[in-house]
């Protein structure tokens, strides 16, 4: 395969979305890795759209191509796990960040960042949950390893529209919560109760400006994706005992609180990191994604993009105009 070329999108991190663009490479350019894998699907994520636009907190050397989830089939390994013909998927590690990543027809990664492809999932339904997908499973195991009754109050999920979001409103109605979504994208609000929102509020309802210590306590629990002012103020309105994972830092990356709301609320501040999960708990969260937790409404949840609209539809994610999970169709074939 030596000179064998593939299509891939390359960013070379000058801040503008609209610079990255399709190039022709060749097999060697990829990265060592044992395991050479045929991607048929990728997804778009928040991290991509800085990656890609250059930030250099994410990606220090450009050019790069950006991508840091994918499912496709192994065609070369140096792994007895991985034979060739075998259907796997990568979230996390350093996949899309200083590696090569799922932007691109063919990657390289080493074998013990690669998944098998669960039984009961497409290559498709893999992305359709990625990493939004398996960041969210992470939070509900927190949570249920804090021990919080599930039927013990509402569920809050902020950046409701957004991979995350959307993800986790799906899977909170199979696992069985009451579930209030926040969005600044109220006309969506039908498509969130149908995958199983029971509330849909307006995001700027939630925030709170003052510097009361202690709001109402409107929430058991918070899937929290914005942070800055929504971390802050939903801190604040935590039940009793309640727990909020933090996702996400669209809005803000600092935490301004007081010690109140854990002084006379317990309440816990779960961190939630997905790239570097270990394995063991990596292939049960998959598991259950496959099975108990296994989503409804997949088709309702994506839109599918081909590998040219990526520029475009990673400029929406910046400008927060952005919906649903997008996946990226790079070879559908793979999955018959
Ligand atoms: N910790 C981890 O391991 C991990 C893993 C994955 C993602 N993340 C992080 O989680 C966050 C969400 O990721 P994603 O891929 O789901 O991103 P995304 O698809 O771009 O969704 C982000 C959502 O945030 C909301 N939002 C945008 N501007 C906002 C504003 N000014 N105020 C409040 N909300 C705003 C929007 O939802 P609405 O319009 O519905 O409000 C938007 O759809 C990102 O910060 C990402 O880096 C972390």
């Amino acid at each position: 395969m030596d000179n064998f070329k593939f299509k891939s999108i390359v960013s070379n991190g000058t801040g503008e979305i609209k610079d990255i663009a399709i190039i022709d490479k060749n097999i060697n350019d990829l990265p060592v890795g044992d395991v050479l894998i045929k991607v048929a699907y990728s997804g778009l994520n928040y991290k991509d759209a800085l990656s890609a636009r250059g930030h250099l907190g994410i990606t220090k050397k450009y050019p790069h191509t950006p991508g840091i989830d994918l499912s496709g089939v192994v065609v070369d390994s140096k792994n007895q796990n991985f034979q060739s013909g075998t259907k796997v998927l990568v979230t996390g590690y350093d996949l899309g960040m200083n590696t090569s990543g799922g932007f691109q027809e063919f990657v390289k990664v080493p074998s013990d960042w690669v998944v098998k492809l669960p039984k009961n999932l497409t290559l498709k339904q893999a992305m359709i949950y990625g990493t939004a997908g398996f960041t969210s499973a992470l939070a509900f195991n927190r949570f249920a390893t804090v021990g919080i009754d599930k039927n013990s109050g509402k569920l809050l999920i902020t950046g409701a529209t957004g991979g995350v979001g959307i993800l986790s409103i799906a899977i909170a109605k199979k696992i069985g919560y009451h579930t209030v979504a926040s969005t600044g994208k109220l006309e969506l609000s039908e498509l969130l109760l149908e995958l199983g929102a029971n509330e849909v509020i307006d995001r700027n309802s939630i925030i709170d400006e003052t510097k009361r210590p202690l709001l109402s306590r409107n929430w058991k629990f918070v899937i929290e994706n914005a942070g800055g002012i929504t971390l802050n103020s939903v801190i604040r309105s935590l039940d009793k005992g309640g727990a909020v994972a933090i996702i996400g830092n669209v809005t803000g990356d600092e935490i301004h609180t007081s010690v109140y709301p854990f002084l006379l609320r317990g309440i816990a501040l779960l961190g939630i990191e997905s790239a570097e999960t270990n394995m063991e708990l990596r292939l049960s969260l998959w598991d259950k994604l496959a099975n108990d937790w296994r989503i409804n409404n997949f088709e309702k949840i994506h839109k599918t993009i081909s590998l040219e609209e990526v520029p475009n539809e990673l400029g929406k994610i910046l400008g927060g105009t952005q919906s649903q999970k997008v996946v990226v169709a790079i070879d559908e074939s793979l999955d018959k």
